[in-house]
């Protein structure tokens, strides 16, 4: 009778009983209920992302429970949901890729996490758009209370991708100059920071538009030292700019179709070209005479991959991440221009990521 009256009120208040067989004993364990913006089909209409209520399984022995704090909206986000980026949750699906959580209860056997550190997801495919999450310990990594909030939201994709781009492909000393488009994105403001850091010349094409005038303001209080927009490139060049700092050796292209045209065009002899995202989901157009005579050469970068590859790696994860956080630490790099978004409005935040000119959009929970 007791056990009955006890399981229907488990049952009730979403407490479950579970035999933990390692250890031989009956324990309680509780469940718990969030909030989470689920896919169940891909497609271009964001209003096949629903809130709906999840239950969340029971932290076992080597997992945690986590309440997510603040979580970005990212086009790669949109493409996972529309069905066209490289690797896709099974359905349903909860969206977002990135975010950060503070960790509520931990495992009896964790021992990397304490309750009230923030974490964020390592790999792609977590579901970040939700208000709790029950993960292993190894699927997230912790970041540091004293960045911001929105810092940490938006810390372990953009900047990161920004980071590895800037130090893998090329050797580039401080008076260096780099290229790049989609300058204003969170990824292209990343590089402006961390390029000024280090003591580079960054050339940031942007797309023309009423406010331009403004963008460029923006962008150029963040250490960009030149922007222009691509019909400037185009109709003028920049043989201005090249007359005060030197052809870039590194170029990182966002965009694809004519813009990264213009990005490689402008390489120096010997430079390279990471592509790292194809906004204008057109084929690069590339000039055969770079190929040629500047002995320019393509290259592309995908972050999840590289992540991949250093998983079993923390320390070189824990590098990247301490070396990013120390530039926001001093001031160097801060979270990318963004509206900020109660949990609730998602849809607004999933509007303004598809459109032109949109800002960034970071939920929070
Ligand atoms: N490979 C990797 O590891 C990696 C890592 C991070 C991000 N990414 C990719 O990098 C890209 C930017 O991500 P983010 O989070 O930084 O983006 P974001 O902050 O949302 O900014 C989007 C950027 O794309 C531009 N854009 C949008 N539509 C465009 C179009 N049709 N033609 C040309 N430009 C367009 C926007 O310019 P306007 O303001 O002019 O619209 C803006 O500069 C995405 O493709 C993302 O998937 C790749």
């Amino acid at each position: 009778m007791l056990i009955r009256s006890l399981l229907h009120r488990a049952i009730h208040e979403g407490t479950i009983l579970l035999r933990n067989h390692q250890k031989c004993s009956t324990v309680w364990r509780k469940t718990h209920h969030c909030s989470a913006l689920i896919y169940r089909e891909h497609s271009h209409d964001i209003q096949t992302v629903r809130m709906e209520p999840l239950l969340l399984p029971p932290v076992g022995d080597r997992s945690v429970r986590l309440h997510m704090l603040a979580a970005p909206v990212n086009p790669a986000d949109m493409n996972m949901i529309q069905g066209s980026y490289p690797i896709l949750c099974p359905l349903p699906a909860v969206g977002g890729n990135e975010g950060v959580g503070e960790v509520i209860e931990v495992g009896s056997d964790v021992t990397s996490l304490r309750p009230g550190d923030w974490v964020v997801p390592i790999d792609a495919g977590f579901g970040t758009w939700r208000t709790g999450a029950v993960c292993e310990e190894e699927e997230v990594i912790t970041v540091p209370k004293d960045i911001s909030l929105l810092g940490a939201a938006t810390i372990f994709v953009n900047p990161c991708t920004a980071y590895r781009m800037l130090h893998d492909f090329q050797t580039l000393t401080p008076g260096c100059t780099v290229i790049q488009n989609a300058s204003n994105s969170a990824v292209g403001q990343a590089v402006i920071q961390i390029a000024a850091a280090l003591g580079l010349k960054t050339i940031n094409i942007i797309r023309d538009r009423p406010n331009c005038a403004e963008l460029i303001d923006e962008l150029q209080s963040l250490g960009a030292d030149y922007v222009v927009t691509e019909e400037e490139v185009m109709s003028t060049g920049l043989h201005r700019v090249f007359e005060e700092v030197p052809k870039p050796k590194l170029g990182l292209n966002c965009v694809g179709g004519l813009s990264g045209g213009l990005v490689f065009s402008n390489l120096d002899y010997g430079g390279t070209m990471v592509t790292y995202g194809g906004m204008a989901k057109r084929p690069l157009q590339i000039p055969a005479k770079s190929f040629i005579f500047h002995n320019v050469t393509l290259k592309g970068f995908w972050l999840t991959q590289w992540k991949r590859k250093h998983k079993e790696d923390k320390a070189q994860l824990n590098a990247m991440l301490n070396a990013v956080c120390d530039l926001m630490r001093g001031g160097q790099l801060s979270a990318p221009h963004c509206v900020q978004t109660p949990f609730h409005q998602y849809t607004h935040a999933l509007q303004a990521t598809v459109q032109s000119h949109g800002r960034k959009h970071v939920l929070i929970m």
